[in-house]
């Protein structure tokens, strides 16, 4: 008798998204009802990168569906550091922005340390300043980071049961992998999970990854995750995306994660798709932090 089986169902990061920008929009409605303008989210966008434009624009189109206002200022690639400070700054000060993200990566001649340090915690709600990666740490109230907090989201739209079990998360990157370990450890739901953070100079990756009950994939490498290297009915997330190329389509393209879905799917009890998975709880998340900022 076989031990695999087919049948595994979807973290639709569309529809989980779409039922929880409902009722931000809801709450945006009271927020102007309270003080008279809408929450405003601004993100700044240096140079000419093709994914963060995608990224950006995905990011203003879900401010203005749920209701908010957005601003997204452009500056050239040959913005200096000291110009980028200087819309911090203003930004920092400006009482008609609620929150603001600079997004990343910037260009290789400004410190993106230096500029994630100069926002205000108050007004960061990416969640990357230290302060609120602090709070996160010590449980504290304030901005969790986009993306981990969009996986947090989307476990418990669908009720995973997390207590107890083994998480493994694969990379340990500041804004996804080493956030999302603290967020699956914490003494609540989702949450309580026993943790493994595992990283580019693990030993023998396949035999840690096999031990979870809950997979999540923050390497950024396409298709990188095979199905040897999971369990069967495990719960897999996978944060990558990545253009493969393929001839068969008219682009020339597809859209992959940094797990072999096709191959790993079948072995899962939950699995995110790529694309339609995390990506769109990462905007969510966003606009969940920016309606905090204008009601705080
Ligand atoms: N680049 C990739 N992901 C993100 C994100 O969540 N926020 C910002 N600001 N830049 C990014």
């Amino acid at each position: 008798m076989s031990d695999t089986t087919s049948t595994y169902r979807s973290l639709n990061g569309i529809e989980c998204g779409k039922a929880l920008r409902a009722q931000i929009a809801r709450r945006a409605q009271e927020v102007l009802k309270e003080r008279g303008t809408v929450p405003h989210l601004v993100a700044v966008l240096v140079g000419e990168d093709a994914a963060s434009q995608t990224y950006v624009g995905s990011k203003v189109k879900a401010c203005e569906e749920v209701g908010f206002r957005s601003t997204l200022l452009r500056r050239p690639a040959d913005t200096t550091e000291a110009e980028l400070l200087e819309v911090v700054a203003e930004l920092n000060a400006d009482a008609a922005v609620d929150g603001f993200i600079v997004q990343l990566p910037l260009p290789k001649h400004i410190d993106e340390e230096r500029v994630t340090l100069a926002i205000n915690p108050t007004k960061d709600v990416d969640g990357f300043h230290p302060q609120n990666l602090g709070r996160m740490m010590l449980g504290l109230p304030g901005y969790l980071p986009a993306t981990p907090n969009g996986i947090v989201e989307l476990l418990k739209f669908y009720d995973i049961p997390t207590e107890g079990r083994h998480c493994v998360v694969v990379g340990r990157s500041n804004i996804v992998g080493t956030p999302m370990s603290i967020l699956m450890s914490r003494n609540t739901y989702p949450g309580n999970c026993t943790v493994t953070i595992t990283h580019s100079r693990t030993k023998d990756l396949p035999s840690i990854t096999r031990q979870a009950d809950i997979l999540i994939v923050a390497i950024g490498k396409a298709g990188f995750i095979t199905a040897d290297m999971v369990k069967q009915g495990a719960v897999v997330v996978d944060v990558g995306i990545h253009r493969v190329e393929d001839a068969s389509r008219k682009s020339g393209y597809r859209l992959s994660g940094d797990v072999n879905f096709d191959e790993v799917a079948p072995k899962c009890a939950w699995i995110t798709p790529v694309p339609g998975g995390v990506g769109p709880m990462t905007v969510t998340s966003l606009l969940l932090n920016t309606l905090k900022a204008a009601q705080t």
